[in-house]
């Protein structure tokens, strides 16, 4: 007789308006700076991810968007590992519980985004997939604990987790214990900030965040420059803006974290280009928006940030909406998609049946 158990989660993206950009340990994923971001709508941008298990599965097996990815990578492996090994330690404390930690898994998994397009994909999955996991585990460790794991698949994925303002602790510990998310303020705290995405293009990009942020760490002379002298004060003062809802000031400081991030991409050996043409078009309207704004005396309203794709993510406070949403669509409402949120900030992983 066949037996088969699951969970299902949905995890939602988040959008760094100070950006994680290099790994000091690349084994447990941890990072060079600390960073901050803001976490989406699910409603628009999310993961499902549905996983199950039974002693009648023969191997393990990913599939993504309908496409089997193989699960033979280093850190899906570590995380796989450090599950099971949570499983295990259930397992012994109740003998009765059927031994998950034996059996293979089926993770099925679907984006509702552009997937390795700059849009967080792989925070928004590796969320989805660590929290899906520990679900259909019954893991009694904390959200704090499983992002710690999350963080190994993927950086940014840690603060998927956590809904609202969430920042990135970059700790200093060689095990990365002290590496971890925390909440900076939740949605309920600045609930009229919300936010545009600009799908530029929905083609995968050609160097993954990976890959890319490697080559930074080991040829940019300017990125010595961010992390040491730019990154620690900034994530100071970003969180102090959050804390008093000083848009001015956040915007301000996203977009020139946004601009160092791409400066220290093209300052690589080979360079590496994220943004295109249309990216920098929309960079230009923004800064006129914003002109316009600071003439008024209302100072900057708009705040453009760039992953690493060509996708732009426009921060606005809801008063702001209709002057912003009316111009960006005037010049930029032909582009291949075009989402203006209702309602950006949520809370983080959702369950789809039952708590997690
Ligand atoms: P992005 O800017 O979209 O985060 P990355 O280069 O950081 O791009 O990562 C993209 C990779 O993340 C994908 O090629 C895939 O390996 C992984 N990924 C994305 N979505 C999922 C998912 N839902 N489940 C598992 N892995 C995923
Ligand atoms: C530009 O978290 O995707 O989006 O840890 O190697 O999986 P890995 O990288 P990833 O890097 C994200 C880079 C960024 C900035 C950010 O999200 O903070
Ligand atoms: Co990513």
């Amino acid at each position: 007789m066949s037996e088969v158990y699951s969970a299902s989660v949905t995890a939602p993206v988040n959008i760094a308006t100070l950006k994680y950009w290099g790994k000091r340990d690349t084994k447990l994923n941890l990072p060079t700076n600390s960073s901050i971001s803001v976490t989406l709508d699910q409603a628009h941008l999310r993961t499902l991810t549905t996983v199950s298990t039974g002693p009648q599965y023969l191997a393990s097996k990913l599939y993504l968007n309908g496409h089997e990815e193989t699960l033979n990578k280093p850190r899906l492996v570590a995380v796989l590992m450090t599950l099971k090994e949570l499983r295990k330690e259930v397992e012994a404390k109740d003998p009765t519980l059927p031994k998950f930690s034996d059996w293979n898994l089926l993770i099925v998994s679907e984006n509702n985004f552009p997937t390795a397009a700059g849009l967080a994909s792989s925070a928004a999955g590796l969320a989805a997939f660590v929290t899906a996991i520990a679900k259909l585990y019954q893991l009694p460790q904390s959200f704090s604990e499983i992002s710690k794991i999350a963080r190994q698949g993927s950086g940014s994925a840690c603060r998927s987790l956590f809904g609202g303002f969430v920042a990135w602790e970059m700790g200093e510990l060689a095990d990365g214990s002290d590496s971890k998310a925390v909440e900076v303020a939740p949605k309920s705290h600045w609930p009229d900030i919300k936010a545009a995405i600009l799908v530029v293009s929905a083609d995968k990009k050609d160097t993954s965040s990976t890959s890319g942020m490697q080559i930074t760490v080991n040829t940019s002379d300017l990125f010595q420059y961010r992390i040491k002298e730019v990154v620690p004060k900034r994530f100071v003062d970003m969180k102090d803006a959050i804390l008093k809802k000083d848009f001015n000031a956040f915007a301000d400081m996203t977009i020139k974290d946004s601009n160092s991030f791409h400066a220290v991409c093209l300052d690589s050996t080979p360079p590496i280009f994220y943004m295109n043409d249309t990216s920098k078009s929309i960079i230009k309207l923004v800064n006129l928006i914003n002109d316009q704004s600071i003439a008024n005396g209302e100072g900057l309203i708009a705040a453009y940030t760039y992953d690493a794709g060509p996708n732009a993510v426009i921060y606005y406070e809801a008063k702001n909406e209709v002057k912003i949403l009316s111009t960006l669509y005037k010049y930029f409402g032909e582009l291949p998609g075009w989402e203006a949120l209702d309602d950006a900030l949520l809370a983080g992983v959702k369950s789809v049946e039952g708590p997690i």
